[in-house]
């Protein structure tokens, strides 16, 4: 843990955007990695280029020296997993995740194979909680049969992929204060649903600035569609690196390298908090009324 935590707070600017080439074909893929790779490193394959392309997408990036955050969500029987994950390892990834919902002991096996992998030679992937969808609000839950509210859905998972052993979690960047408040500052809070002031939000539901991420404690950001969708997506994540190094330098001076977050059971001071946040934060995308927390 100790580890982790050297390694998380010494991260530069660079080093906590991870762009997610979600894109069909790799010379689509090819395309974007010339425009960010002299930007920052960390680069996601998920499910739509994987799909696509295959395993070749991670070689691709790894043969360009990125490195792969393999975001394809494992959810399925434990023996199934652990598969998934040893092959992740191998491939080379360095953080890969699976759905929290899949419960203790399928997350329990996923670090097991990533220990084993790292055991048998492959370098040791960070393994990731998806807590709840950054795309879900408190209706969607409410439909798929899930009990709101949802922050404290988030809590729950939160703490069991923490009692699991996994290395962090992936969330809205409007839960990471929690994540570290809970899971201690070892433990990775990696926020998709980032939307720079004036993005559209599209499907996203929880989402906020890199600010905001960064300031909330997220070790890491994923950003996605504000970069590949940009005129310019190099000069667009020059700018998301930009705000993530004025916003660490203010969470430096402001807190130290992780800012005090609530008590673990304090969700609706979480909420509170970030009511006030959003109050001085006119840049913020505007929530919708449903959202939690
Ligand atoms: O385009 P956008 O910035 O919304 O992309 C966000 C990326 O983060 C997508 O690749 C999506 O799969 C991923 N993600 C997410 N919410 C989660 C976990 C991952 O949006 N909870």
């Amino acid at each position: 843990m100790e580890r982790v935590v050297a390694e998380a707070e010494r991260l530069q600017a660079a080093d906590r955007v991870i762009v997610a080439l979600d894109v069909g074909t790799l010379a689509e893929a090819e395309r974007l990695l010339d425009a960010i790779l002299p930007v920052t490193r960390q680069v996601k394959v998920g499910m739509e280029l994987y799909t696509a392309a295959g395993a070749e997408a991670v070689r691709l990036v790894r043969r360009r020296g990125g490195r792969v955050f393999l975001d394809m969500k494992f959810h399925d029987i434990p023996n199934t997993v652990a598969g998934a994950v040893r092959a992740a390892a191998a491939l080379g990834a360095g953080m890969i995740t699976v759905h929290v919902a899949g419960g203790r002991r399928m997350l329990e096996a996923a670090v097991r194979a990533a220990e084993e992998a790292a055991a048998e030679g492959s370098p040791r992937p960070r393994v990731l909680g998806v807590t709840v969808l950054t795309s879900m609000n408190a209706q969607d839950l409410e439909e798929t049969g899930e009990v709101p509210p949802l922050s404290e859905l988030v809590a729950r998972r939160i703490r069991l992929a923490r009692e699991a052993g996994l290395d962090g979690v992936v969330c809205s960047p409007l839960e990471a204060r929690l994540v570290k408040a809970m899971g201690g500052r070892g433990f990775l809070a990696v926020t998709p649903g980032i939307r720079p002031s004036g993005a559209a939000l599209g499907d996203q539901a929880r989402a906020a600035t890199p600010a905001t991420a960064i300031a909330n404690g997220a070790d890491y950001i994923v950003v996605g569609r504000p970069v590949t969708k940009a005129p310019d997506p190099a000069a667009a994540a020059r700018a998301i690196v930009a705000s993530v190094a004025r916003a660490l330098g203010e969470r430096g001076a402001a807190c130290g390298p992780l800012p005090a977050g609530p008590l673990a059971t304090g969700a609706s001071r979480e909420r509170s908090a970030e009511a006030r946040a959003r109050a001085g934060r006119p840049d913020l995308p505007t929530p919708r009324p449903d959202e939690a927390p």
